[in-house]
């Protein structure tokens, strides 16, 4: 299987990998023939690229998580969230208030978090596949998951232990909690935002701090990722302007995981970036925005185009990615494709001794 651009998947392709939509339902199941309207219906849902079977490439690329298991967690942190809003909509005393609603909507995602960390824990080769699906309904949600599961094999690649996983997930799906408090209006906003707009947005750290420290299932190290997300290693991060040394080394971690995922998110004010934009990005802002030693980690376990993936290089040829480069993930061993009118064949291409050569994005088929 393989994936391919929606807007280049001839009909007829058969899908490999079924479609759910951000509240866990089949849109498309696997082994569907794909026609111009399903194909069409896929976009209108914000999927951009869908595996396919295809001839080339046997390897099956996997989802670090089950997809049950995504679903179900994308499910419930909807329905969770949902019942918080309706709580902190209603009350104004929210905020001094236990609210036993609230607590038990946590306790839920606590758990999740623990089933996260179970389940990624059981895999054998953690390379994630970072160009993932995703829909454009419950953004939010599916972005909270993705960022959780990046936050656990990243912190595996750092060495934590079982409890440490599970307080950074917990952190990690919780992470944005505080926008709970933050004006939908505001939130929402389309247009460029008002400096007092960007201080109100900018409070949802601490208020989601401030709301969770009273929580017993939240620990330290789940706070201090709700709380300094948005630090940055030069000091000018918000909400305290923090210096690396000061900040939790696990809010870098889940602040990586963070923007990596925005980035290659289609967002409604512009498009995703391709994985290879975005580690670019990443590496470039080492120093300024994270520690260069956590965005190494990040490429190391988190790879731009596992496996099996068919791209397109800068000289028009298409290939497939063959075996990875550690320390160099964008010059990976790959075979180009050489194709006549009867024959398919393969030419083994190191990009590391072709620099000339780079992978430009996903192929197409
Ligand atoms: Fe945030």
């Amino acid at each position: 299987m393989r994936l391919v651009p929606v807007n280049s998947i001839k009909e007829g392709s058969l899908l490999a990998k079924t479609l759910y939509n951000g509240s866990g339902i089949p849109l498309l199941r696997e082994g569907h023939p794909l026609n111009k309207k399903l194909l069409d219906r896929a976009v209108s849902n914000g999927v951009h690229s869908l595996y396919i079977h295809d001839e080339y490439s046997k390897e099956i690329i996997e989802d670090v998580i089950s997809p049950d298991l995504r679903q179900k967690a994308i499910q419930t942190l909807k329905n969770n969230f949902t019942d918080i809003h309706r709580v902190v909509k209603s009350s104004s005393k929210y905020k001094n208030k236990k609210n036993n609603k609230i607590d038990s909507a946590i306790s839920k995602i606590t758990y999740i978090a623990k089933e996260f960390v179970d389940n990624i824990l059981s895999q054998d080769d953690l390379i994630i596949n970072l160009v993932d699906i995703k829909t454009m309904d419950d953004y939010t949600y599916q972005h909270c998951v993705n960022v959780a599961v990046l936050s656990i094999v990243l912190g595996i690649e750092l060495n934590y232990d079982r409890k440490v996983l599970e307080s950074m997930a917990i952190g990690a799906l919780l992470h944005d909690f505080g926008k709970v408090f933050i004006p939908k209006e505001i939130l929402l906003k389309p247009g460029k935002l008002t400096e007092s707009e960007m201080e109100a947005i900018q409070k949802h750290p601490y208020l989601g701090y401030d709301y969770l420290k009273s929580n017993l299932q939240i620990n330290h190290i789940a706070l201090s990722i709700i709380l300094e997300h948005h630090e940055k290693s030069n000091g000018s991060g918000y909400p305290n302007k923090l210096s690396s040394n000061r900040i939790s080394p696990y809010a870098k971690v889940v602040s990586v995981c963070d923007v990596y995922d925005a980035l290659t998110s289609n967002r409604p004010y512009r498009e995703a970036m391709s994985p290879n934009e975005a580690i670019e990005l990443l590496m470039g802002s080492c120093g300024q925005d994270f520690d260069l030693s956590i965005v190494k980690s990040f490429i190391r376990r988190i790879v731009p185009y596992p496996i099996g993936t068919m791209v397109e290089l800068s000289n028009r040829q298409r290939a497939i990615i063959k075996e990875l480069n550690p320390e160099y993930v964008l010059r990976p061993v790959v075979d180009v494709v050489i194709e006549d009118e009867e024959t398919i064949s393969f030419k083994k291409l190191d990009l590391m001794d072709h620099m000339n050569v780079v992978i430009k994005h996903l192929a197409g088929n």
